[in-house]
C-alpha cells in the first residue's frame, strides 16, 4: 500500500491507474478504523481494480464544543488494517493540504442538511458535503463507498452528486454490528463497559419500532414510545423519526420504503443508528 499526503501525488497516482483502464474506488474515512470501514474496503475491492482510502479528521464538520480535538487518531493501527485489507493507496493529508486559510466556498445541500442530525449539529453536513466534494475533485474516483449507518450523510452526498453532476457512483454499504446489535462506530470507544451494554438498546428500540410500523400502529405513538423507552434506559435522545427512505420526509400512510432514524446521547457519547425496510 502506498501512502501519500499531497494532493498532487494522490492525483498523479490515481490518474496513472485510470489511464491503464483500472477503475478506482474511493473510501473516505476519518480514521480509527473498525470492521465497518474494513467492509467498505472489501466491497470496494470487489467493484474496482484499485482502492484508495483517505484518513482526514475534517475540522469543518465539527461544531464548537464537539470532539474534534479528542477524536481518536490511531494512524499506525489504521495503516496496518488497510494494508491487510488490500487497499492500494492511503491519502493522509494535513488540514492545510485540504483547506486554504482564506477558503470562501462551502457546499451546502439545502433542506436535507438542517433536519435530524443537521438540526442537532448545525453546519455539520455543510462540512461533510464540502470535504467530500473536495476529495472527489482531488481524486476523481469512479466510485465511492459510504456506510449506511450514516444514513442522512449518505442522502446528503447522493443529492450533492446528483445536483452538481459529479461523475462518481455512490455505493451504500450495510452497517456492521457487534453481537449485541450495537452499530460499529469510531465513537463507541468513548463508551464505558456499562454504557456499551445500554447502547445495544438503541438497535433493539429500532427493531421494536419497525415491528410496530409493520403491525400498523400510528407513527406518532411509535415515535413517542421509542423516545420514552430510550429515556428510561438512560439515553438523552435527539430524535427518533419514521421517514421515507428516499428523501427523509416524514412517512405518510401510503409510503412503502421507510427508514427509522435515531440519534441519542449516552453520557458524553452521541450515537446514531437506523433501520431501512419496506412495508
Ligand atoms: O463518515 C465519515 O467518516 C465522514 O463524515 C467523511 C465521509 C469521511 C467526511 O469527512
Amino acid at each position: 500500500m502506498q501512502i501519500v499526503s499531497t494532493v498532487s501525488e494522490c492525483r498523479r497516482l490515481i490518474k496513472a491507474w485510470q489511464l491503464t483502464g483500472d477503475r478506482v474506488a474511493f473510501v473516505p474515512t476519518m480514521g480509527n478504523l473498525h470492521d465497518g470501514h474494513i467492509k467498505l474496503v472489501t466491497e470496494a475491492k470487489q467493484q474496482a481494480e484499485r482502492v484508495v482510502v483517505s484518513i482526514f479528521v475534517n475540522p469543518t464538520q465539527f461544531g464548537p464544543g464537539e470532539d474534534f480535538d479528542s477524536y481518536p487518531r490511531t494512524e499506525a493501527e489504521d495503516q496496518a488494517k488497510l494494508a491487510a485489507a488490500g487497499a492500494d493507496l492511503l491519502f493522509l493529508p494535513a488540514v492545510t493540504d485540504i483547506y486554504a486559510p482564506d477558503a470562501k466556498t462551502t457546499v451546502s445541500v439545502s433542506g436535507l442538511s438542517t433536519i435530524y442530525c443537521g438540526a442537532a449539529r448545525p453546519g455539520h453536513f455543510d462540512g461533510v458535503a464540502t470535504v467530500v466534494c473536495k476529495l472527489f475533485n482531488i481524486m476523481q474516483p469512479d466510485l465511492a463507498l459510504f456506510g449506511r449507518k450514516d444514513f442522512q450523510q449518505l442522502a446528503v452526498i447522493r443529492t450533492m452528486v446528483r445536483d452538481l453532476n459529479i461523475p462518481v457512483d455512490i455505493i451504500g454499504v450495510d452497517t456492521v454490528r457487534e453481537a449485541s446489535g450495537l452499530a460499529m462506530s469510531s465513537r463507541n470507544g468513548y463508551l464505558s463497559a456499562e454504557e456499551k451494554q445500554i447502547a445495544a438498546q438503541l438497535y433493539q428500540t429500532l427493531c421494536h419500532a419497525r415491528d410496530a410500523v409493520l403491525a400498523g400502529q400510528p407513527v406518532a405513538d411509535i415515535e413517542q414510545h421509542a423516545l420514552s423507552s430510550l429515556q428510561a434506559a438512560g439515553f438523552a435522545p435527539d430524535y427518533f423519526a419514521v421517514c421515507r427512505s428516499q428523501d427523509l420526509a416524514k412517512a405518510r400512510a401510503e409510503d412503502t420504503e421507510l427508514v427509522l432514524l435515531v440519534a441519542a446521547r449516552l453520557g458524553k457519547t452521541r450515537l446514531i443508528d437506523n433501520i431501512v425496510f419496506s412495508r
